[in-house]
């Protein structure tokens, strides 16, 4: 879905608009309809009293439980949007779609800026679907400085609003103030998913080791890392300055000052370079033993997410994959056993395989261990390569979110039959991750 994005003002709602705030709606019911009979407006202002109290009930409870909580409301008016062309109506799947969508992309402008340790959360109080566009009036809820009870400020909200809204998709935005109360009752759940795992171009593999070459923007979260700007190993963003790739890779040299990371489709040109700040890997790594192939990568300046470059979603610890469910692999890693790295970012259709079919003894054996597991084909043929270590393993859900499930880890050469590649299962260490990095 292509669709451009602006903020625009947020209208007190009277009699004539549509806009706003549901609770202004109410109060201008009154207003608009002049002819009411006594006992409607009996009816009404019993209801608004109602709104009142239960209103007052909700601010009561977030001033009591000391939460203290800023919230703005704004307008979005989402441009261009493809509606179904037959009925001309919107589905209400591709409303809740928006909403989302939406709510997404707030949480990735705050979660990118300068107010990002103050962002909590945001919510859509009301959409407004409407010829060719629609309007989203979205709460959004701070956490103010807590020393001096200073206010977040709505200038610096609106600026980045501002800002962001206007790199998003190029059109004006115009963004006012409507200061709410204790709007969404849910406000008190601090969950923040931001955006991750889309990407702007469709899937068209057809299906690293006799891979294909990956199209622009097609995996924008894989990274190449290099030491003195030669590639070592693949990584995957899953944050603005965060990388997940293996151990490994830092065997011989965990020195973050001679890393760089690069981001694109191709390491030479590089579409976009950053240095290593802190490598953080897994404490329990001791090579020779494979456990434990998993490590983070600090880096700086932190990248704004484009359609090249963008964050892959991490599972709950708790997800699991069923065997053969198709996944993907990416990198720059070599074509055969022994061979040189590629320039070009490769990519290739693998399946999951059991654990009880790895742990054959013509297979792996017990060299399978807890936190591992195997991908591609016994057949041989597809498979990850020298270079491609520390790569993403993907996996695709039924709304095109992608999810990382896997790091490239190791194998017995490449491509060979009853020697598929084996993956640092991301499942397992998704705790670990989550502990280092707040991710
Ligand atoms: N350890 C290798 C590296 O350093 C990756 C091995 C993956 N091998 C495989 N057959 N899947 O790049």
């Amino acid at each position: 879905m292509k669709e451009s994005w602006k903020a625009t003002e947020a209208k007190r709602v009277t009699g004539e608009g549509n806009q706003g705030l549901l609770l202004y709606r109410l109060a201008g019911y009154g207003v608009h309809n002049r002819d009411l009979k006594p006992w409607m407006t009996g009816l009404l202002t019993a209801l608004s009293l109602m709104m009142v109290t239960v209103t007052i009930g909700l601010l009561a409870h977030f001033l009591a439980s000391g939460q203290k909580m800023e919230r703005y409301q704004r307008t979005f008016t989402i441009s261009d949007i493809q509606v179904k062309s037959n009925s001309g109506q919107k589905s209400s799947n591709q409303l809740k779609d928006l909403q989302e969508m939406n709510e997404k992309l707030v949480d990735e402008i705050f979660i990118d800026s300068a107010l990002n340790k103050h962002y909590l959360k945001d919510h859509t109080v009301k959409l407004t679907p409407e010829e060719g566009d629609a309007k989203a009036d979205i709460v959004m809820a701070f956490q103010p400085p807590s020393a001096g009870q200073r206010t977040m400020g709505e200038k610096k909200t609106d600026s980045i609003l501002n800002k962001k809204t206007r790199t998003t998709r190029a059109l004006p935005a115009n963004v006012s103030v409507v200061q709410v109360g204790a709007m969404c009752s849910s406000a008190g759940k601090l969950t923040v998913q931001a955006y991750c795992g889309k990407r702007a171009i469709p899937l068209i593999v057809s299906r690293i080791v006799s891979g294909n070459l990956a199209a622009k923007g097609a995996w924008p979260w894989q990274v190449s890392l290099q030491r003195s700007n030669i590639h070592q190993c693949g990584g995957t963003l899953i944050g603005n300055m965060w990388v997940v790739t293996a151990a490994h890779c830092f065997r011989t040299n965990s020195n973050p000052r001679q890393w760089t990371l690069s981001f694109g489709t191709t390491i030479n040109p590089p579409l976009m370079k950053r240095g290593v700040r802190r490598i953080i890997m897994h404490e329990r790594y001791h090579p020779p033993a494979r456990d434990h192939d998993i490590a983070l990568v600090q880096f700086s300046p932190k990248v704004t997410f484009s359609d090249e470059v963008r964050r892959i979603c991490l599972p709950e610890a708790s997800a699991s994959f069923p065997p053969n469910s198709p996944v993907y692999i990416t990198g720059f890693g070599a074509l055969y056993y022994s061979g040189p790295s590629q320039n070009e970012l490769r990519e290739a259709r693998v399946e999951i395989i059991s654990n009880d079919v790895c742990k054959q003894r013509h297979v792996y054996g017990s060299d399978i261990k807890r936190g591992m597991f195997c991908a591609g084909y016994l057949e041989g043929t597809y498979d990850a390569c020298r270079g491609d270590s520390g790569g993403p393993l993907v996996i695709k859900d039924s709304k095109d979110t992608w999810y990382l499930l896997g790091i490239v880890s190791w194998g017995d050469n490449c491509g060979q039959k009853n020697k598929p590649g084996v993956y640092t299962q991301v499942t397992y260490y998704r705790r670990w991750i989550a502990s280092k990095t707040g991710l």
